[in-house]
């Protein structure tokens, strides 16, 4: 069977993305994690834009966490730049929301206030910044109304007062979600947040995030490891091969997201030509070679 071509993209310019500031420019970076080893990034380049929606995809280990915790400011390049909204980010950063496999969620605390957690983290967070000399001042009510609504919001308003322990994987997952969410981001990094789900409850999520992005015009990057996920969600794709990545193809997917694109011809092909890529850089780690 032949597959189309993957449209090499050239290695592109250091210039802001049409209408102003990029959200993410990724700017001549590399990153490797010790000298001795082959750098995951070498003199690398992506531009993200306001608004969009991407997919990041590659072979494991390819560097797919390592750039999302660059972009997050929880690694620093070693030379070149990450700048979101123009500026570096040296570290997190507010209005970063980074959502991972794990859900990262308190099993000690409840949903509602779980839920509230980066909330009052960030209220806690702005008292320490009082003035010298000042007292820091206790923090005020707690604003669990913004939690609240973006539970009800995901559909598990009713989950309010139970445990971790006692929500299913997809329900954890919504609670990262409205938590991340209750923080008005404007960048929203996702690490593999479906894979551990059912295919329902992946594709229920899925669903969401589409109409939440849609809606609330978030920056989006998701990792997956999923061909499909990519291909639905991904309205830019951007396929990582093994380190050092130098170059990496984009593929515009233009019908990412919208009712029925799963059941279009367009769905198919975009599937059928990730899986070819993904294919072809594995066959250059067998040989050896640096795809
Ligand atoms: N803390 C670390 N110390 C040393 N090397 C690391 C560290 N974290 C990641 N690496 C290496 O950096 C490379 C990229 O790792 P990264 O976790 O970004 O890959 P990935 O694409 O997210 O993989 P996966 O799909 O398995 O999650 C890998 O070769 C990995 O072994
Ligand atoms: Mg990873």
């Amino acid at each position: 069977m032949s597959v189309a071509p993957i449209p090499s993209a050239p290695k592109p310019k250091p210039e802001p993305a049409a209408g102003g500031t990029p959200a993410v420019g990724v700017r001549d970076l590399v990153f490797g994690y010790a000298a001795e080893y082959v750098p995951v990034f070498d003199h690398f380049d992506w531009t993200v834009a306001p608004g969009e929606m991407w997919a990041l995809i590659g072979p494991s280990g390819c560097g797919k966490t390592t750039l999302l915790y660059l972009i997050a400011g929880l690694r620093q390049p070693q030379a070149g730049q990450v700048l979101v909204d123009g500026s570096p980010a040296p570290r997190p950063r507010a209005s970063t929301g980074l959502i991972l496999q794990d859900h990262g969620l308190l099993p000690w605390a409840t949903v509602a206030s779980n839920a509230g957690l980066g909330l009052r983290m960030g209220r806690l967070y702005r008292n320490k910044q009082a003035p010298p000399g000042q007292p820091r001042p206790y923090p005020p009510a707690l604003p669990q109304e913004e939690a609240t609504r973006w539970l009800d919001r995901l559909g598990i308003g009713h989950l309010a007062d139970k445990y971790p322990a006692q929500l299913s994987g997809g329900q954890r997952q919504r609670v990262a979600i409205a938590r991340t969410l209750a923080l008005r981001p404007n960048l929203l990094l996702m690490d593999e947040p479906f894979s551990a789900l059912d295919p329902l409850t992946r594709r229920d999520l899925q669903d969401q995030v589409v109409e939440l992005q849609a809606e609330l015009g978030i920056t989006t990057i998701l990792v997956t490891h999923s061909v499909e996920e990519a291909a639905f969600l991904g309205r830019r794709i951007l396929l990582l091969t093994a380190p050092p990545n130098r170059t990496a193809p984009v593929i515009d997917n233009p019908g990412a997201g919208q009712p029925g694109f799963r059941a279009a011809p367009a769905f198919a092909q975009r599937v059928q030509t990730l899986h070819a890529h993904l294919g072809e850089v594995a066959s250059g780690i067998r040989s050896g070679g640096q795809a």
